[in-house]
């Protein structure tokens, strides 16, 4: 980490005890302990719900669950935060601390294809969190978007991909293919409002006309 980011998580709420247990235990036991939001991006989410004040989120991607309880502290005490995840391995690690959350009301784990799950949720979402399969981006911006209430905001992570989006000649792996097909459709879709945080790895921030 280097100084300018260590002044910024000095400076800005801490993350609690529960998450620092959860970074420590990730780092230690998980083979990609990087895919968690952190810190700074874990704020950033939890202060978006602060600020938005949404009442049905769903988050497609919740690995530890990390950016799940962030935004699960942010929210209003009768809202809740459908999370997915296909890795039914994960289930342990995460529910050891989610079940230990203060806010682990407003929080409900589903097990499976986002895919499948968006539809059978039967709701009309507030906000969206895309931080799953980056070849899928384009895919699950299709499948949300009908669900997403006008006003209502979909976030989407790692949209810079490490650089890789920039770089000449473009890169011809899936995963950066994915997310330059999905950065290229939101650039041309007259429904949303839309720009690019250079946040870590980048944050999508875009708003439902
Ligand atoms: C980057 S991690 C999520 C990190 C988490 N949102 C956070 O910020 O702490 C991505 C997760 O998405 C899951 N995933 C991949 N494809 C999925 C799908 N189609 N539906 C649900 N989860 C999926 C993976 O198993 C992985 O655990």
């Amino acid at each position: 980490m280097n100084l300018l980011d260590e002044y910024i998580l000095s400076h800005i709420d801490r993350q609690g005890e529960l998450l620092e247990e959860l970074t420590r235990d990730a780092n230690v036991n998980l083979l990609r302990p990087r895919m968690i939001a952190g810190h700074l991006q874990g704020r950033i989410l939890k202060m978006l719900c602060r600020i938005l004040h949404p009442r049905r989120i769903v988050e497609i991607g919740t690995y530890t669950g990390y950016a799940t309880l962030c935004m699960a502290e942010g929210l209003d005490s009768d809202a809740i935060i459908h999370t997915i995840e296909i890795d039914e391995e994960m289930e342990d690690f995460m529910m050891k601390y989610i079940t230990r959350s203060p806010y682990k009301d407003r929080i409900k784990v589903h097990f499976g294809d986002a895919m499948d799950v968006i539809p059978s949720l039967g709701e009309t979402l507030d906000m969206v969190f895309i931080d799953a399969d980056k070849r899928l981006y384009a895919d699950y911006y299709d499948l949300v978007f009908p669900y997403l209430r006008a006003g209502g905001v979909i976030v989407a992570d790692n949209t810079l991909w490490d650089g890789k989006v920039a770089a000449i000649p473009q890169p011809k792996d899936k995963q950066t293919s994915g997310i330059l097909r999905f950065n290229d459709k939101i650039k041309e879709d007259a429904r949303i409002e839309k720009v690019i945080l250079p946040l870590r790895d980048g944050l999508t921030i875009i708003w439902k006309k």
